[in-house]
């Protein structure tokens, strides 16, 4: 007798959205707010190299976050983020100079959102979503890119892990998003465009989406996110209506 496929069981077994998760975490920078949209202001500073400066300005300040993590030291993500792009700049031979340096450092509050962003997040306020934000940036830098976007009434809470002193992907850090929802971590959609924060919160316990925007390999790490997609709007088709 041929087997009946197990998925063709699954809805009288239990209602669509049973497993639907009860709030959604998102990820700042990278999955709300366009890192790379710096590198406008960079090409115009230093022409034929924002691209490059952006792109090596966001991989030092993330190595900077798990080194002093690793190592326990104290820094907070502007710092990071700062020694990233003079590291950065140093790297591509460029003469940075202060005011050069403090205007990238100011466009960093006013980082592009991803166009699809706002109809996602205001989709997800319609249907009683909770939606908070969870981002190793200062809480100062945070409400401010927030605010800029102007999702300030959209996204709440906004948790930095600055009160953890560590960096993701330390499970301190993420447990920050289960305390403030008073979730299980299963019952909590991780969302994140950087792979291994979404492996990071997977490792945690998270229900994880990794948005794949630029269609880059899974980090080798053997584990997978709950799902991998290519827009925030992706995050939708886990809240079947
Ligand atoms: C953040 C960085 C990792 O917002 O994108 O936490």
């Amino acid at each position: 007798m041929a087997a009946i496929p197990s998925a063709s069981l699954e809805p009288a077994l239990e209602p669509p959205d049973a497993r639907a998760p009860r709030a959604v975490l998102f990820d700042a920078y990278g999955t709300l707010f366009d890192v790379y949209s710096v590198g406008t202001l960079a090409e115009r500073l230093f022409p034929g190299l924002g691209e490059r400066l952006g792109a090596l300005w966001r991989d030092k300040q993330i190595e900077y976050t798990r080194l002093v993590s690793m190592s326990a030291q104290r820094r907070s993500f502007a710092d990071c983020t700062r020694g990233g792009l003079r590291f950065a700049a140093r790297r591509l031979g460029l003469d940075l100079g202060a005011a050069a340096e403090d205007e990238l450092m100011t466009s960093y509050q006013h980082l592009a959102p991803f166009p699809e962003n706002r109809d996602v997040l205001e989709s997800l306020k319609v249907r009683g979503i909770r939606a908070g934000v969870l981002s190793n940036g200062d809480p100062g830098m945070l409400g401010e890119v927030v605010r800029h976007a102007g999702f300030s009434a959209l996204l709440d809470p906004v948790l930095s892990v600055e009160p953890t002193h560590r960096f993701k992907t330390d499970p301190a850090t993420y447990s920050l998003g289960t305390a403030a929802f008073g979730l299980a971590a299963s019952e909590v959609l991780f969302v994140s465009s950087n792979c291994w924060d979404a492996i990071g919160a997977t490792w945690f316990g998270y229900t994880t989406l990794w948005i794949n925007r630029s269609g880059l390999p899974l980090d080798e790490l053997g584990t997978e996110p709950t799902r991998i997609g290519t827009t925030l709007a992706d995050v939708l088709a886990f809240f079947p209506s």
